[in-house]
């Protein structure tokens, strides 16, 4: 086993790619994992990289995947899917490494921290919940990065911050406090967790910890304009709305169905999921982005 070589699965995607570059970086030596197929101007950023190899692999055969992870000290994930990528190409990477006697993985979680609420509240965290149960049992030594939400979406696709409008939108609590960390320091922070053989089970990573009243005065402060608060309702009526919109478009094969965005929004305003305490400090060099940041660079 080569102690600075990681193998990154989903490499080809928004965070996987990242997760590369950190590495390359960091001095690792990347073995990225592809699909068979995968389009030549996705392969391209990581041959300029300079990752040792890019393998093609069939995700259905974990005696395909286990050349591929030979003399790796950490499989690190950054697969995006439903149950058939979540649970079951990583079920297949999982026992690749384990037969190639890769000694730690890090699965694709980023998100909030769901270990705080039952199953049944959100779709997409349920199924990496049942790849936890498949992973605990097995002796690799596993660790879950929870990041909070991309920073990044305040700016893209969550309904949030209503740039048109002057307006936070939120639900529930106005005070309630929530994580955000922007991809490249989630990144920065998987790569270094990669190549630390001894992370616990759970890291716990915040650029920012806002509310949506600080929310609107950062907004208002950046942008020179005034953000008020616009209250849509309270988390009963959340959830009420969102048995409405998966009846009316359920989207079950969708990543991000309308409704499922709004479980995840649940979760960020109930409080429970909310990251304590802070793992930021573990690795020095990373200067965490703030939300004002995020808004400042727009
Ligand atoms: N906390 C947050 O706010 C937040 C927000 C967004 C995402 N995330 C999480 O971050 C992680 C990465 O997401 P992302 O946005 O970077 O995803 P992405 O850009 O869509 O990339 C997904 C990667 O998975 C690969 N993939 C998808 N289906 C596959 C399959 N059946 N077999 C093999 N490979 C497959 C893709 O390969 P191809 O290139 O071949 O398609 C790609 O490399 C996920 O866990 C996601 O849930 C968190």
């Amino acid at each position: 086993m080569n102690a600075s070589t990681i193998v990154v699965a989903g490499a080809t995607g928004n965070l996987g790619g990242r997760i590369a570059r950190a590495l390359v970086e960091r001095g690792a030596g990347v073995k990225a994992l592809v699909r068979h197929g995968t389009a030549q101007h996705k392969l391209e950023p990581l041959q300029a990289l300079g990752v040792i190899t890019i393998a093609s692999v069939d995700w259905t055969s974990a005696s395909q995947l286990t050349p591929a992870c030979s003399d790796a000290s950490c499989v690190v994930s950054a697969l995006a899917g439903l149950r058939d990528v979540i649970v079951e190409a990583q079920r297949v990477l999982l026992d690749a490494a384990i037969k190639f006697g890769v000694p730690r993985f890090i699965p694709s979680d980023y998100s909030i921290d769901f270990t705080k609420f039952p199953a049944g509240e959100n779709r997409n965290l349920d199924l990496r919940r049942d790849f936890h149960t498949r992973l605990d049992k097995t002796s690799i030594s596993a660790t879950t990065i929870f990041n909070g939400v991309f920073a990044d979406m305040l700016t893209g696709q969550m309904p949030l911050i209503l740039f048109k409008l002057k307006r936070v939108l939120y639900w529930g609590d106005a005070d309630q406090r929530m994580d955000f960390t922007t991809m490249d320091d989630t990144a920065a922070f998987t790569a270094s967790a990669a190549l630390d053989p001894s992370t616990p089970r759970f890291l716990r990573i915040a650029g920012d910890q806002l509310s949506a009243r600080v929310l609107a005065s950062v907004a208002s402060e950046v942008t020179g304009k005034t953000f008020r608060l616009l209250r849509a309702g309270g988390l009963g009526i959340l959830g009420v709305l969102i048995k409405v919109a998966r009846t009316v478009a359920p989207g079950e094969k969708e990543l991000y169905p309308a409704w499922q965005g709004m479980q995840y929004m649940r979760n960020m305003f109930d409080g429970r999921a909310k990251l304590k305490p802070l793992d930021n400090d573990r690795y020095p060099g990373i200067r965490w982005t703030t939300v004002r940041d995020v808004l400042s660079a727009l």
